[in-house]
C-alpha cells in the first residue's frame, strides 16, 4: 500500500514536494492544504484534493484517503503549530527547515512529538541536502579519512535575491518576527550540513554585513561573516549574503534547484592533514603518489577530480527515506533534535551578530533534558 501523503502549503517549495510524491510509486498524493486564493488551482494542476485548512481536511476527507503523513511547506513561523496539529491527528510529519523560529518553540514541538500517544509517529526535518550526491560523496571521503584529520573549512553562500522574492504574498521573508532573513532561510541548510559532516558547532562569532535593503520594511539580516569552532576542534569561516551577485552558493554550485542556473562553482573548501577538497567541483589536492619525504609546499601537488554520480534528485531521495522511516526500514537521518541543533547554531549566530562577542552554543542534549526542568 502506498503511503498517503498530504502537502501543507503550496507556495514555492510545496509543489516541488508534491511532484516528488507523484513520481514515487510508494507514495500517493491525497491532499493539498493552503488557505491562499491560489490553492485550489494548484491542487487542480496536481490532480489532488484541495482543502483550505488542516482541520477541514481532517474533518471532510473520506477515510480511504486519510493521509498517513504530511510534508509541511508553510512559512517558517507556522512550522511548530502546523506540525503539532498534524501529529495530534496521528500523521507522520516531515517539516521543512527550519524546525522552528525560536529555541523554545522548537523544544515544545520536540516535547509534543515525544508524548507517549505519538510514540508511533515520526517527526523529520527537511534538511534534504543531506541527500545531495555531492554531500553524500563528501561525507564518504571525510569518513573514510581520504583528507586525513580535518583541520578547517572555508565556506560561502552568496547570491542575489531580487525585490520580488520579498514582496506580497511572501513578505514573511523580510522580517525577523516571521522567521525571515538569510540566517533562518538559507544559512540553516549549511549549518545542518556542516554539523552532519564535522559534528556539533560549539562556538561562533559573526559580523553582520551592512544592510542592502531598506528598513523598514526589511528588518531581517541579509548577510554576515562568521567563524565557527566545532567540538572536534575543526574551525571554519562562513560568508553568507543574499544581496550580492555571485556564483558561490549551494544551489548554483550543485544545480539542484531547477529555478537557479547551475554554475558549478565551489562553496566549500575542506582542509585536512592529508588533502583538501573543494565542493562541488570535487577537486582534491594532496601529495598522494609522492615520496612521503616530499610532502612540502615546495613540491607540486597531486590534483584529482572525484567522480560524483548526479542522477539523484535530493527532494526525491529525502521522500524515499521518509517512506522507509515510516515503514520501519530506516532510522531517521534528520530528526527533530538534529533540526533543533541547526536552529540553536542559527540563534547563536544572530546573537553574535548583535553583540559582536564570541557566543557559546548551548548543548542541545542538555537543553532537552534540563530546560524548564522537563525532559522530552
Ligand atoms: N528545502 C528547501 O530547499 C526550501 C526551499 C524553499 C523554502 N523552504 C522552506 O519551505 C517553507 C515554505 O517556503 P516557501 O518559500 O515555499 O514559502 P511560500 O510563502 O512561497 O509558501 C508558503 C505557503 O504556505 C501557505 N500557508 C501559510 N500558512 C498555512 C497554513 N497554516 N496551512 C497551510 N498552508 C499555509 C501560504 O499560503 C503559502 O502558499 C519555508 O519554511 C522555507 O524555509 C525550503
Amino acid at each position: 500500500m502506498p503511503l498517503k501523503i498530504a502537502i501543507i502549503g503550496a507556495g514555492l517549495i510545496g509543489p516541488r514536494h508534491a511532484q516528488a510524491v507523484l513520481s514515487n510509486p510508494s507514495t500517493e498524493l491525497v491532499a493539498l492544504v493552503d488557505p491562499a486564493p491560489s490553492g485550489p488551482a494548484t491542487a487542480t494542476q496536481l490532480q489532488t484534493r484541495y482543502f483550505p485548512s488542516i482541520s477541514s481536511m481532517l474533518s471532510s476527507i473520506d477515510s480511504d484517503n486519510k493521509p498517513d503523513a504530511a510534508i509541511v511547506c508553510t512559512p517558517n513561523d507556522t512550522h511548530v503549530p502546523v506540525s503539532k496539529e498534524l501529529l495530534s491527528a496521528g500523521l507522520h510529519v516531515l517539516v521543512e527547515k527550519p524546525l522552528s523560529t525560536s529555541i523554545d518553540t522548537g523544544l515544545s514541538l520536540l516535547r509534543h512529538a515525544a508524548r507517549p500517544e505519538h510514540a508511533h509517529l515520526n517527526l523529520l526535518v527537511g534538511h534534504h541536502r543531506r541527500f545531495n550526491p555531492y554531500i553524500v560523496k563528501t561525507k564518504e571521503l571525510i569518513d573514510s579519512n581520504s583528507l586525513g584529520r580535518i583541520i578547517a573549512i572555508n565556506s560561502l553562500w552568496t547570491l542575489y535575491k531580487p525585490p520580488e522574492y520579498f514582496s506580497e504574498p511572501t513578505t514573511w521573508r523580510r522580517s525577523r518576527e516571521t522567521g525571515g532573513g538569510v540566517v533562518l532561510i538559507n544559512l540553516v541548510h549549511d549549518i545542518d550540513i556542516l554539523q552532519y559532516l564535522f559534528g556539533p558547532i560549539v562556538r561562533v562569532r559573526a559580523e553582520r554585513t551592512a544592510p542592502s535593503r531598506p528598513n523598514p520594511p526589511h528588518d531581517a539580516e541579509d548577510g554576515a561573516a562568521i567563524t565557527f569552532r566545532f567540538a572536534s576542534g575543526v574551525v571554519g569561516t562562513f560568508l553568507v549574503c543574499d544581496a550580492t551577485p555571485s556564483p558561490h552558493n549551494f544551489e548554483a554550485g550543485t544545480g539542484e534547484n531547477p529555478t537557479i542556473p547551475r554554475t558549478g562553482e565551489d562553496f566549500y573548501r575542506i582542509f585536512g592533514s592529508e588533502a583538501c577538497l573543494s565542493v562541488p567541483d570535487m577537486v582534491r589536492w594532496s601529495y598522494d603518489g609522492k615520496d612521503v619525504k616530499k610532502k612540502s609546499w615546495t613540491e607540486p601537488l597531486t590534483v584529482e577530480r572525484v567522480e560524483v554520480s548526479t542522477d539523484v534528485v535530493p527532494l526525491e531521495a529525502q521522500l524515499a527515506h521518509f517512506v522507509d522511516v515510516v515503514q520501519g526500514k530506516a532510522e531517521p537521518s534528520c530528526t527533530g533534535e538534529a533540526g533543533l541543533r541547526a536552529l540553536v547554531v542559527c540563534d547563536a549566530v544572530r546573537r553574535a551578530m548583535e553583540s559582536g562577542m564570541l557566543v557559546d552554543v548551548e548543548d542541545v542534549g542538555r537543553m532537552i533534558h534540563e530546560r524548564d526542568g522537563e525532559g522530552l
